[in-house]
């Protein structure tokens, strides 16, 4: 773990804690954000890192650090942790104050990370069960946020683990948020992608959820199936919960899953209730992407140190 309060890494596990006047802690004021371990690289760090700082500019949250040190950082914790495959998780919160609610007590807003290993597995990639069989999905039956706060990733995931938990109680792997207006929203740590029948791909717009970082890589690199002629388009644009259940082809999207095919919603078959050939497709781009990606998205840290 880094903590700025302590200002450096902490490598023992019972040494890793938070100050309990962090207004992230007794209040929920801080923002985080998750990168990709894989095989040794930082998977979409930049992104990753522009994001979190985007949350917190809208949380009126500051950093102890500027943006290059706060990457620093966190290529250095990822070298003392000597992980090859998991995750590293940061966070910005307003910092140890007073305990009242207003943050004018915080005066030194603070940085923590943390590496988590994933027991050396990478990322599931092509013959994983959930990629090969697909998943369920159910609509959200907990309200879901306002775009206000879902727009940035705030420590605020109460709505989230709620409706996690819903889903997994209804026998899901994860539920679905659609909005007062009958627009798909996205999932509780997820984007959600579909296919038509007419072979457009369409992302949800990131205007009421979050920005996902994986979803945006899959715009990126899904036009590449429009010139195989596997595709008719790519957008990110509404698309009404109605118009999403008569597609071909549904997804999960995020950090960790990459991408998961949605066989079932609601208990209805999603298409022809089998796995699609695009969410094949860029499940294994995306998984190509995760080790022989462009330099931007793959961030190297050294082990050696
Ligand atoms: C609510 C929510 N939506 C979408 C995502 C997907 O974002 P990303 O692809 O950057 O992991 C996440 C994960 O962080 C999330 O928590």
């Amino acid at each position: 773990m880094y903590s700025s309060v302590v200002g450096g890494i902490i490598l023992d596990p019972s040494m890793m804690v938070i100050p309990i006047d962090d207004h992230m802690v007794h209040r929920g004021h801080g923002v985080f954000d998750t990168a990709m371990i894989s095989d040794g690289y930082l998977y979409e760090l930049d992104s990753h890192l522009d994001r979190l700082l985007i949350s917190a500019a809208k949380a009126k949250i500051g950093s102890p650090f500027s943006r290059e040190t706060l990457r620093a950082i966190l290529v250095q914790m990822a070298a003392a942790s000597k992980c090859r495959n998991g995750s590293i998780k940061y966070w910005l919160s307003a910092g140890p104050g007073d305990f009242l609610l207003s943050p004018k007590g915080c005066t030194d807003p603070a940085f923590y990370a943390v590496v988590i290993a994933s027991g050396g597995a990478p990322a599931p990639a092509a013959g994983h069960p959930r990629l090969r069989e697909g998943v369920r999905a159910v609509t959200s039956a907990v309200p879901m946020k306002h775009p206000f706060f879902a727009a940035m990733k705030s420590v605020n995931y109460l709505p989230n683990a709620l409706a996690m938990a819903d889903a997994e109680e209804r026998g899901a792997y994860a539920s679905v948020w659609v909005d007062d207006a009958g627009g798909v929203a996205e999932g509780p740590m997820m984007n959600v992608a579909f296919v038509t029948r007419g072979g457009d791909l369409v992302v949800p717009a990131f205007d009421r959820v979050l920005s996902g970082c994986t979803a945006k890589r899959v715009l990126a690199l899904a036009p590449r199936l429009v010139d195989a002629g596997v595709l008719r388009s790519v957008a990110a644009v509404g698309i009404s919960a109605a118009e999403a259940r008569r597609c071909a082809e549904m997804m999960f999207v995020g950090s960790g899953l990459p991408l998961l095919p949605v066989v079932e919603w609601d208990g209805q078959p999603v298409g022809d209730g089998k796995v699609g050939k695009v969410a094949l497709a860029l499940s294994d781009m995306l998984c190509e992407d995760m080790k022989t990606g462009p330099e931007r998205v793959l961030v190297p840290y050294d082990q050696t140190s």
